[in-house]
C-alpha cells in the first residue's frame, strides 16, 4: 500500500506532511518512505526463501537508499564502477552483487573482481576475453554469466525494452552455447549462471515467463553438454502504477520465476529497481507562476526536466497532486512545465489540479529514475532527498550549491587584446 497518503485534504508521507518537508527543505525536492522500501522487500522475498533479491542500483542509487537495502539484506545489480563504489560504501555484501552493462572497463572489472562480487553479466565475446585476461592477471576467477537476448518483445517503451534482436543488450541464443564452452577450458573464468533482462515497466507476467523458458532451453543443451550451471538472472522490468496501471503482484513473479528456476535445480536472482523505488518516492515542487497562455493554462513550478526527464525523454505519463488540497480553491487544467529553457521541459500536460502560486505539488512514482537521471541543465543544482521514517526524517543528500556547480570547473584569467 501507498506510503503517500491523504489525511484531511493533507497530502502525508507516512507520518509528515508532504508541505511541511516542502517548507523545511525547499523545493525541488525528492521524498522516499523507508516503509514503502521494506514492505516492497518482504512482498518480494515473501514467495520465495532463496530467490535473491538485488536492487537495481540505477533507478534510484542514493547510499541513504541503498543502505537501507543493504539493512534488509538485499543484493544489488550494478552497471559501473561507480555503482560499485555507491553499493560498498553503503555496506552491500559482495557476494550479493551482480554487474551488467555492455561497455564495462578493464579497470571496472578489476574493482569488482578485487571486491569479490557474485557475477558479472557479460554481454559480448570481446567482453569475456577482456575478463578473463583481468582475472588472469590478478590470479582470480572471474564468475559470469552470459546475458542471453532472448528476443522477446516485452511491449514497452521502445527505449526500455531491451530483449529484441535489434537491442544493443545480450548475446543472441545461439551464441551464448558456443560461448560457455569455450570459457568451460578457460581458468580465468567460472560460469555461475546465465542471464536476461527484456525490459523495464512489464505490466504482464507473461513476456518473463516466455523469456525464462528460452533461457532454460540454452540451460538445457549446457547440461547435456557437462556444463551446468547455478543461478538464472531474469533481470528486473515489473512494472507499477503510475496512472491506473495494474502491475501484477511481485510474490506472483517471484512465484512463476522461481518455480521455473526450480524445475532445473537453480536458483533464481532477480534485478527489481522500478518496482521497489517508484512507489517509494514523490518529487515535490511549488508554483511560481499561473500564466494565462493563449489557448492554454501553464502551471509553471520551480521543478523541470533536469529534476525529472522521464516526462520530455519517454512521454512518461506520471500522476501529479496537490500536496494541500485548498478549499475554496478551483480546478483548472494546467500544463505544468518547468523553468527550462526547452518547449519538451513539462512535468505534466492538461492536468486538472487546483494550485494558485506557492502552492506545493508532488509528482508520484517519482522514486525510480527520477534523482538518479537528474542533471545540472540551465545551471540548476540537483535536489536534495529526505528519507521519512515514520515520524522520523532524514536528509540523505543536501541540496546542491552554486560551488557544488562548478567545484571541478577552471575559472581561467584570459589575456586577450582587445
Ligand atoms: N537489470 C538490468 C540489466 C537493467 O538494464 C535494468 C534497467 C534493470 C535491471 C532494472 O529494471 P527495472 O526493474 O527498474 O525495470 N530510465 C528508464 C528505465 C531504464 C531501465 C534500464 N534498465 C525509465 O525511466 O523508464
Amino acid at each position: 500500500m501507498s506510503k503517500f497518503n491523504y489525511r484531511n485534504g493533507v497530502l502525508y508521507a507516512e507520518d509528515i506532511p508532504a508541505k511541511s518537508l516542502a517548507e523545511k527543505y525547499g523545493t525541488p525536492l525528492y521524498v522516499y518512505s523507508a516503509n514503502s522500501f521494506r514492505e516492497i522487500y518482504r512482498n518480494y522475498t515473501s514467495a520465495s526463501k532463496t530467490a535473491l533479491v538485488c536492487y537495481s542500483v540505477k533507478s534510484c542509487s542514493s547510499i541513504g537508499v541503498l543502505s537501507l537495502m543493504a539493512s534488509l539484506g538485499s543484493g544489488f545489480d550494478i552497471v559501473s564502477g561507480g555503482e560499485l563504489q555507491r553499493a560498498l560504501r553503503a555496506g552491500a555484501d559482495p557476494h550479493k552483487i551482480v554487474y551488467s552493462g555492455v561497455g564495462k572497463t578493464v579497470a571496472e572489472m578489476e574493482l569488482a573482481l578485487k571486491a569479490g562480487i557474485l557475477c558479472f553479466n557479460v554481454e559480448s565475446e570481446p567482453e569475456l576475453e577482456t575478463l578473463s585476461r583481468t582475472a588472469g592477471r590478478l590470479g582470480l576467477r572471474a564468475p559470469f554469466s552470459i546475458r542471453v537476448n532472448p528476443n522477446v518483445d516485452a511491449k514497452t517503451h521502445p527505449y526500455i525494452s531491451t530483449g529484441l534482436k535489434k537491442n544493443k543488450f545480450g548475446i543472441p541464443v545461439e551464441r551464448a552455447e558456443a560461448l560457455y564452452e569455450k570459457a568451460a577450458k578457460d581458468p580465468n573464468l567460472e560460469a555461475v549462471g546465465i542471464d536476461c533482462h527484456i525490459g523495464s515497466q512489464l505490466l504482464d507476467l507473461k513476456p518473463f515467463s516466455d523469456a525464462a523458458d528460452k533461457v532454460l532451453e540454452v540451460v538445457d543443451r549446457l547440461k547435456d553438454k557437462g556444463i551446468t550451471l547455478r543461478h538464472l538472472d531474469m533481470g528486473g522490468g515489473l512494472g507499477v502504477n503510475y496512472i491506473d496501471e495494474v502491475p501484477p503482484a511481485a510474490s506472483d513473479y517471484i512465484s512463476l520465476l522461481s518455480g521455473k528456476a526450480a524445475t532445473r535445480g537453480l536458483s533464481l536472482i532477480v534485478e527489481p529497481g522500478r518496482s521497489f523505488s517508484a512507489p517509494s518516492g514523490i518529487l515535490l515542487g511549488k508554483v511560481l507562476y499561473l500564466k494565462h497562455g493563449a489557448d492554454r493554462e501553464f502551471a509553471i513550478t520551480d521543478t523541470a526536466m533536469n529534476d525529472l526527464i522521464r516526462p520530455s525523454l519517454y512521454q512518461a505519463e506520471m500522476k501529479i497532486e496537490e500536496a494541500e488540497l485548498e478549499k475554496g480553491l478551483e480546478k483548472k487544467t494546467y500544463d505544468v512545465v518547468g523553468p527550462v529553457c526547452e518547449t519538451g521541459d513539462f512535468l505534466g500536460r492538461g492536468r486538472e489540479l487546483a494550485v494558485r502560486e506557492g502552492s506545493v505539488i508532488a509528482v508520484t512514482g517519482a522514486g525510480a529514475y527520477g534523482f538518479s537521471m537528474s542533471s545540472n541543465y540551465n545551471s540548476r543544482p540537483r535536489a536534495a532527498e529526505v528519507m521519512v521514517d515514520g515520524d522520523r526524517e532524514i536528509l540523505i543528500r543536501k541540496r546542491e550549491t552554486f560551488e557544488d556547480l562548478i567545484r571541478n570547473e577552471a575559472v581561467v584569467s584570459w589575456t586577450e587584446k582587445a
